[in-house]
């Protein structure tokens, strides 16, 4: 089954068609990070503009790319759900209007889904079935969650965050520390040449809910201690961004290791599957592995130009849920 995704919920224009829920055929991403990076943060207007400019010559690119017609086509599936409204608008408006004229199913699948089946994708059907039930970790820059998935379509939130996302509080220091948008691969650039022990930084927890989540405080914690800095010195040098975003990086993905550590011990899960923006970090990506290498649960992570938004995932998801129709 070929499915034709659209991606549009926030500042990724993106067009992908996948064979199967695994197979990408084609990937394509027009990205507004350098439109938005004038302003610290997407704009939303602009963002629906450039939508409505990028979408067509996408889709005409993925066809081009792949040499299907549109008699090849078995469904078209769309992000609808969450993001910006206007974004999401101009998404629905193009993948229902083509579902329409081509005579074809449409999928709304919801975003934050999509990323949860992003690291499943390549891996193929014998394989996949044998992740479940699995714990599913959503780092984003809206949403940071743990989840039980007893399947690619099925999940139950178990823990979230109370405040700010993961993907937000490294866009959030980032700014304190001017480094731009978007914040998470500048602060691991600069991570990597900082002391992480320099500050001592402190994860949020949440009373009586050992597995959710706080960032607000530690992007405060960054916040004062910035202040005081400037205040004592003057301008921050380059190596106490470093060492500020060292620290913060530290503490931040270690939160999330711990807590998947101590859930994973108290839960039966067959594998641990990660998807969204942060889980593109490389230092994450070595410390959780690290930390589960001797557990025996394997530890899958999304593709390349998998982690942050991508439509690939969109068409996947549509995928599996057709399945369980
Ligand atoms: O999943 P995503 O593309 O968009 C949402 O659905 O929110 O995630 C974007 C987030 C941003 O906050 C960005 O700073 C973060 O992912 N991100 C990273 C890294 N690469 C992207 N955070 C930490 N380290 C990275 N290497
Ligand atoms: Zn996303």
């Amino acid at each position: 089954m070929k499915v034709l995704g659209f991606e549009t919920t926030c500042d990724e224009t993106a067009v992908s068609i996948v064979e199967d829920g695994h197979h990408i055929l084609t990937n394509l991403i027009a990205s507004q990070i350098d439109i938005h990076a004038e302003f610290g943060g997407v704009f939303p207007e602009i963002a629906s503009r450039e939508h409505v400019g990028k979408l067509l010559p996408l889709l005409k690119g993925a066809l081009k790319k792949t040499g299907l017609i549109k008699e090849d086509i078995d469904a078209i599936a769309v992000a609808s759900n969450p993001g910006l409204i206007g974004s999401i608008v101009t998404g629905v408006s193009v993948a229902s209007a083509l579902a329409l004229a081509w005579n074809k199913p449409l999928y709304r699948v919801n975003h934050v889904h999509a990323h949860l089946v992003s690291p499943i994708m390549g891996l193929g059907p014998k394989a996949t079935n044998s992740l479940f039930p699995a714990l599913g970790i959503v780092l984003s820059g809206g949403h940071t969650f743990f989840a039980k998935m007893s399947s690619p379509d099925q999940y139950k939130i178990l823990s979230e965050t109370v405040d700010d996302a993961m993907g937000e509080a490294f866009d959030k220091v980032a700014s304190i520390l001017d480094l731009g948008y978007p914040g998470g691969p500048k602060i691991e650039k600069l991570a990597s040449l900082g002391d992480s022990s320099r500050f001592p930084f402190k994860a949020g927890r949440v009373k009586g809910m050992e597995f959710h989540f706080s960032f607000s405080g530690l992007k405060t914690n960054v916040f004062y201690t910035v202040k005081e800095l400037k205040k004592a010195n003057g301008p921050l040098s380059e190596q106490d961004k470093c060492d500020i975003a060292a620290s913060f990086q530290k503490v931040a993905c270690y939160d999330i290791i711990n807590k998947a550590e101590k859930l994973a011990s108290s839960m039966s899960f067959q594998s641990i599957l990660i998807g969204g923006g942060v889980s593109a970090s490389r230092y994450f990506r070595h410390h959780l592995n690290e930390r589960f290498a001797p557990k025996n649960i394997p530890v899958h992570f999304p593709g390349k130009g998998l982690s942050t938004d991508n439509a690939a995932m969109i068409a996947g998801l549509a995928y599996f849920q057709s399945l369980s129709n």
